[in-house]
């Protein structure tokens, strides 16, 4: 019998999917949707055993992305986690904070590590992501109803290299190297606007291109 790693499978999924409809706009719910397809392709290569909290991360991702910045000040302060001066000039990474703040007393039947943990690091990563994480933060980059340029260019390094062919190694290399494309792209594009960079997109980035400087080259 398939014990599942889980406490959530099909049915409660679906039952939290609809709820989250009832929760965001239409356009946010097409990509979020489109976000637990990708998810659930990315994890089917590297830890199935993964996929039921993946997919509910995917759900859960952007729950208060529509939020103002005042509501999310007021939900960080809550929980003792005010903004620091200067903080809300990276306001775009609030929601990764209060979504994941918010799962233990919305949604208490999807409250374990893994989700949490995902949908906290989603926007900006950080050093020592989990694969888990790494694996929600790129579906969250290149799911297919993202059209802009680096997200379609993204989207095709990584399935256009074929990882279902790869060795299990192979992947987690392709992984790597599309990781560091996208954080690359990342800052490329909050340079090009004059805009705070996250330390944590920093930490993560160097850490894989070491990574990759210390295997590979
Ligand atoms: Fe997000
Ligand atoms: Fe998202």
């Amino acid at each position: 019998m398939n014990q599942s790693k889980y406490p959530f499978g099909d049915a409660e999924i679906t039952a939290l999917r609809e709820r989250v409809i009832e929760e965001m706009s239409p356009k946010r719910f097409h990509h979020t949707a489109a976000v637990e397809d990708m998810v659930t392709r990315l994890a089917t290569l590297f830890c199935p055993e993964d996929i039921p909290a993946l997919r509910v991360a995917a759900l859960l991702h952007d729950i208060t992305k529509e939020y103002d910045v005042p509501t999310h000040k007021a939900i960080l302060t809550r929980f003792g986690q005010a903004p620091e001066a200067g903080e809300e000039y990276a306001y775009k990474t609030f929601h990764a904070r209060t979504a994941a703040l918010l799962i233990p007393e919305k949604y208490p039947a999807f409250n374990c590590e893994t989700v949490v943990s995902a949908v906290r690091w989603h926007t900006t990563g950080r050093a020592g992501m989990t694969l888990t994480e790494k694996l929600l933060y790129l579906a969250d980059y290149i799911d297919e109803s993202r059209l802009f340029p680096d997200c379609v260019r993204l989207r095709s390094f990584f399935w256009n290299g074929s990882p279902e062919g790869m060795t299990m190694e192979e992947r987690h290399t392709h992984l790597r190297r599309t990781l560091i494309m996208s954080y690359d792209m990342t800052m490329r594009a909050l340079l090009s606007e004059d805009a705070v960079i996250s330390p944590d997109t920093a930490l993560a980035r160097n850490e894989l291109v070491l990574e990759e400087l210390m295997c590979c080259r």
